[in-house]
């Protein structure tokens, strides 16, 4: 199971001491959680803060924006190394054209779906992804409780992957722990998103190389 710790649940005061531990840890990514106050009910942090994140982080930079207009930022997160640019399907009007653009601009695309917005919207785009986001939580907040649907649509996902011979990684993201982690696995997830559960544990370090054997 790839994991991709969530940088919202570090300890804002020392990233420098949080990015080492992720460095030496089996994450596949370092995911970063960008935050608007429109679409989503809460601010996080945005590209000054970033560009420190690229300097001082050896993983693939797993970048979640949620924000209204993503299409506007290609360039600038770009800029900050991101490896993958996940935008919401639900603040795109012209999803296809920013997915090209994220493409075109050098960076994985991946497409985020809020816990109510149903899978199969992605039927005419899922062949151009790298990556489908699975919201398990309404975002805007870590330390959530998973919403048990996220199963369902881990494997509608799975199987829609399948039939259109999409590339595109499965990510959920959203209250995942030991356990809710497991039965993602199981139902088919390949990247598992955590905030909480990794940096408000005793041993960072132990729970991501646990959450990776799952
Ligand atoms: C929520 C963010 C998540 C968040 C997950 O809006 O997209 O990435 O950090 O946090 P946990 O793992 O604590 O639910
Ligand atoms: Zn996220």
């Amino acid at each position: 199971m790839q994991v991709s710790p969530s940088l919202l649940s570090a300890d804002f005061g020392n990233l420098a001491c949080d990015i080492r531990m992720i460095n030496d840890s089996d994450a596949s990514m370092l995911h970063l959680d960008v935050m608007d106050g429109v679409f989503v009910p809460n601010i996080s942090f945005g590209f000054p803060v970033m560009q420190h994140v690229k300097e001082l982080c050896d993983k693939p930079l797993d970048v979640h924006l949620m924000i209204v207009d993503p299409q506007k930022f290609i360039h600038e997160v770009k800029d900050c190394g991101a490896a993958f640019m996940t935008v919401h399907y639900e603040a795109c009007t012209h999803l296809h054209r920013v997915v090209q653009q994220i493409k075109a601009a050098g960076m994985r695309a991946g497409v985020a779906l809020n816990p109510a917005t149903p899978v199969g919207l992605l039927r005419d785009i899922i062949a151009d992804l790298d990556m489908v986001l699975l919201m398990s939580v309404n975002p805007g907040f870590g330390g959530q409780q998973f919403i048990t649907q996220t199963l369902n649509k881990v494997r509608e996902l799975r199987s829609l992957i399948a039939v259109s011979q999409s590339h595109a990684l499965i990510e959920v993201d959203g209250g995942v722990n030991m356990q809710t982690g497991s039965l993602l696995a199981e139902a088919g997830a390949d990247v598992l998103v955590a905030g909480n559960y990794v940096f408000k544990s005793a041993n960072p370090h132990e729970t991501i190389a646990a959450l990776s054997r799952l």
